[in-house]
């Protein structure tokens, strides 16, 4: 399954990950600027935030409380699909997920 990662500049990347591997890990492992990661998903750094696109966004699980917090706490403004990458785990019914890198991580 595959992932397509648009950066704000409106650059698209297209990139195959395993089932079960997160978009943030799939984001690093593939040199995707924009997404840091930097707390390995532990879900306590927000630098991994990724806008969803409208038609895959129903189809995620709600984030949990900690998501949620930690989702107020982005550098770039939450939006309406805003998710932290590392807990969006590629299954067979996201393959073609399309997301927007945030503007800034830090
Ligand atoms: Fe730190 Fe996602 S990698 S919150």
């Amino acid at each position: 399954p595959y992932v397509i990662y648009t950066h704000p500049n409106g650059e698209r990347k297209e990139v195959e990950i395993p089932l079960g591997q997160n978009l943030m890990l799939g984001a690093t492992a593939h040199g995707i600027d924009g997404i840091h990661g930097d707390c390995g998903g532990a879900m306590s750094c927000a630098t991994c935030h990724v806008i969803i696109d409208d038609a895959f966004a129903a189809l995620l699980p709600a984030p949990d409380d900690t998501e949620n917090q930690m989702l107020d706490f982005t550098a770039a403004p939450r939006e309406a699909n805003s998710r932290l990458s590392c807990q969006i785990v590629m299954s067979d019914v996201l393959d073609g997920i399309a997301v927007r890198v945030a503007d800034s991580q830090v």
